[in-house]
């Protein structure tokens, strides 16, 4: 089939790379010209594993290609793709202003040569499908004033559960497929799209190896067919839930050191429940990222709209935001003063394996500390430069690796859990430091080993009373 996606993010490029992997012929559109340029070299402007390597191998299959002009993609597709952001406004509310340009962009460039379906994957709140429909209409009358009755199209409502870090491997091998569509047509044309997604009828990619689940048992990938609305409210429900996960890990992190439990013990206790599940318990310094924070915000927003106050949402972002504060609240336990101190910072993208930095707790953490007269040094592997980029008037030193980083400091605060920092030698850090305080917040290293590399060591909700094992003396005889 032939595709547009317009949007050249952490969304739409995973997104039109992989329909084009699956062979479908893909035109991915965006207004940023410089990203455009990137793309054509085949750079990837933003970090994800696998996803320049994804690129070349897709303009082999189906064919890829990258444009700043929507029109000749759009009059060439069957399916058009909106993957735009859609950023919070200080209201809370979602910034539409994107997807609006997007879907009269769409209208305008459409003709009555074939049925097209505009596709929704951006987070959108409830009832855009409908905004996305009347909006390609009003483009269309605007363009063709003349043609209006005789151009059809669909829309349908797609949402996207890839995670940053993972995206090929969650957009290739998905848990589930979300389709909301009003009309037998459009949904038909979903089906087709997806069909070698669902039937995995593809080779795998040797940097993306299908998981083992799919590689025996049954292989199709689960579908759910619902409306346009219902569509939208899984995505925000989604989202809502998995933030409210890691939200409780923390509120029960908070309530273990309290009472002298151990949270990483506490939360296996609870996960091994398959009516609860292990995946988001972990605890740490809060979430962050794009989409929990603005999902949130938004689902809250509508939920107003109709008079409703949803609390539990509320109370998961004001449990987030009081989680930021826990790292500065360690640092003073451990330090006293912050003020000509030195605090480096391992870890600046908001999780691993991306170099998003959107809502990342690094950022807070190290406006807090600046603002409370701390120095800050800084090691992150992909996200310096978009840190440095993004954040000019950041008065951070950035490291060229975490040995540098925790050079002569007072402090060091493991922020983001880069699988790099796990391997790390403590006992050759602790050395270097002038003082040798670790702020584990996310809880990677073993409390005991920490404390026998020589550091001062506070987990989130671990218990600080733990006493080191220590070894049995070798002579000792009754
Ligand atoms: N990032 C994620 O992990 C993730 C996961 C699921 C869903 N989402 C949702 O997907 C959407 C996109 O997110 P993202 O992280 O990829 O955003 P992004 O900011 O990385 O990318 C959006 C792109 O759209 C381009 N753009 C904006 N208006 C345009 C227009 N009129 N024409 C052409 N290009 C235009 C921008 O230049 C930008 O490159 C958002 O609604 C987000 O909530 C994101």
């Amino acid at each position: 089939m032939r595709v547009t996606v317009i949007g050249t993010g952490y969304v739409g490029t995973v997104t039109g790379a992989c329909l084009a992997y699956l062979g479908h012929r893909v035109t991915c559109v965006d207004s940023d010209q410089s990203k455009i340029e990137k793309l054509r070299r085949g750079v990837s402007p933003i970090y994800e594993p696998g996803l320049n390597e994804l690129i070349a191998f897709a303009k082999d299959r189906g064919g890829l290609d990258f444009e700043t002009d929507l029109e000749l993609a759009v009059r060439e597709s069957d399916v058009i793709f909106i993957a735009v952001g859609t950023p919070p406004l200080p209201s809370g509310e979602s910034n539409l202003s994107y997807l609006e340009s997007a879907a009269r962009g769409i209208g305008a460039s459409m003709d009555p040569s074939r049925f097209r379906v505009v596709v929704n994957k951006s987070t959108v709140p409830v009832g855009s499908g409908n905004l996305v429909e009347a909006l390609v209409r009003e483009g269309i009358s605007d363009a063709h004033p003349g043609l209006s009755d005789r151009i059809v199209f669909g829309v349908a409502s797609n949402p996207e559960f890839l995670r940053e870090g993972s995206a090929i491997l969650d957009s290739l091998y998905p848990d589930r497929i979300v389709v909301g569509a009003d009309d037998p047509a459009t949904l038909e044309t979903m089906r087709k799209l997806y069909a070698p997604l669902i039937e995995q009828r593809f080779s795998e990619p040797s940097f993306a190896p299908r998981p083992s689940h799919l590689q025996s048992g049954p292989k199709e990938i689960p579908v759910v067919e619902t409306t346009i609305t219902s569509a939208e409210m899984i995505k925000y429900s989604a989202n809502a839930f998995l933030a409210l996960k890691i939200g409780f890990s923390n509120e029960m992190a908070n309530i273990c050191e309290r009472v002298g439990a151990e949270v990483t013990e506490v939360m296996t206790g609870i996960g091994l429940d398959w009516r609860i599940g292990r995946a988001f318990l972990n605890a740490g310094i809060g979430w962050g990222g794009s989409c929990f924070g603005k999902d949130i915000s938004s689902l809250l927003h509508t939920a107003a709209e109709y008079g409703y106050q949803a609390r539990i949402l509320e109370a998961s972002l004001a449990v987030n935001r009081m989680q930021r504060g826990v790292v500065i609240q360690k640092l003073q336990e451990k330090l006293f003063i912050l003020k000509g101190r030195t605090v480096a910072l391992l870890g600046l993208a908001f999780k691993p394996n991306t170099d998003d930095l959107r809502d990342a707790p690094s950022i807070q953490i190290a406006e807090k500390l600046i603002q409370m007269g701390a120095r800050v040094r800084a090691y992150d592997p992909v996200a310096m430069d978009a840190c440095r980029e993004q954040n000019p008037n950041l008065r951070i030193t950035y490291c060229d690796d975490a040995v540098s980083a925790v050079d002569h400091a007072d402090a060091v605060v493991l922020v983001t859990e880069w699988p790099e920092f796990t391997g790390l030698n403590l006992k050759h850090l602790a050395a270097r430091m002038h003082k040798a305080v670790l702020i584990d917040g996310r809880n990677v290293f073993s409390a005991d080993a920490a404390r026998e590399a020589g550091f001062e060591y506070a987990g989130i909700g671990r218990f600080a009373g733990r006493p080191v094992a220590k070894p049995v003396p070798a002579a000792v005889s009754d």
